[in-house]
């Protein structure tokens, strides 16, 4: 039988198998360069895997639904740019399990909060937000400062992060109960805060 066009489109049998040959095709030429593109699955230079007390601030910020009102994804925009400094980089993201990307902002992008206001700051913040920004809509969590961090597994969740690619040492895993003995939830909360987006130098 000679294939041609109308005999492909007469004979389904061939024309599945027809498409499926392109769709791989296709496929292949879109997949095959992301396992050669390094910059998308390697930490960008100075990026430290999170310490013990960053774990468990970023599981307070995951259970405390911050993602909800706040992404942490600067995208290449000049607007963006200018209000919160260097765009995202993939690069930046490797230690992050699961990523905090967000895609809902009611309020500002938090990816290069760290080192933009003072820990005290944030802790009037986080009690009540109106005590430093009038106008805000955001809800306090007084909790956090009276509630201690719950340290029973942070050795148990470092274990599984070295397994997922974070480069922990046996030390940092031992001493992990250690370094958080005493914090509060909302230490932990700014510990991770006053860490985000700062492997990259910004302008601001
Ligand atoms: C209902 C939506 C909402 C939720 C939920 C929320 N925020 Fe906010 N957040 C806002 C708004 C609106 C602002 C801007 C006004 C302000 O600074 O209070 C803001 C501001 C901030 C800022 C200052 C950012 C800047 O660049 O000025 C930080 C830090 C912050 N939020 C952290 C958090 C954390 C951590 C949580 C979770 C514990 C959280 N937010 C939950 C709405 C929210």
């Amino acid at each position: 039988m000679k294939i041609t066009q109308d005999s492909i489109e007469q004979n389904i049998g061939l024309l599945i198998i027809m498409t499926l040959i392109v769709i791989s095709i296709g496929g292949l030429v879109q997949i095959v360069p992301l396992f050669f593109m390094h910059s998308t699955t390697e930490p960008v230079d100075g990026l430290e895997p999170y310490s013990a007390l960053q774990v468990i601030g970023r599981d307070v910020y995951v259970r405390e639904g911050c993602y909800l009102c706040h992404s942490q994804m600067i995208r290449p925009f000049r607007a963006e740019t200018e209000r919160y400094g260097h765009y995202s980089l993939a690069g930046e993201f490797v230690y992050d399990h699961p990523f905090q990307w967000g895609s809902k902002r009611t309020g500002p992008d938090l990816h290069r909060v760290g080192g933009r206001y003072s820990d005290d700051w944030h802790r009037v913040h986080m009690n009540n937000p109106r005590d430093v920004v009038p106008e805000s809509i955001m809800p306090g969590y007084p909790w956090l400062e009276t509630t201690k961090v719950d340290d029973s597994l942070i050795q148990k969740k470092m274990e599984v992060l070295r397994t997922l690619g974070l480069p922990y040492t046996d030390k940092q895993i031992e001493s992990a109960q250690k370094d958080v003995e005493g914090k509060t939830e909302l230490d932990a909360l700014i510990a991770y805060l006053q860490g985000l987006g700062t492997a990259v130098k910004t302008r601001r």
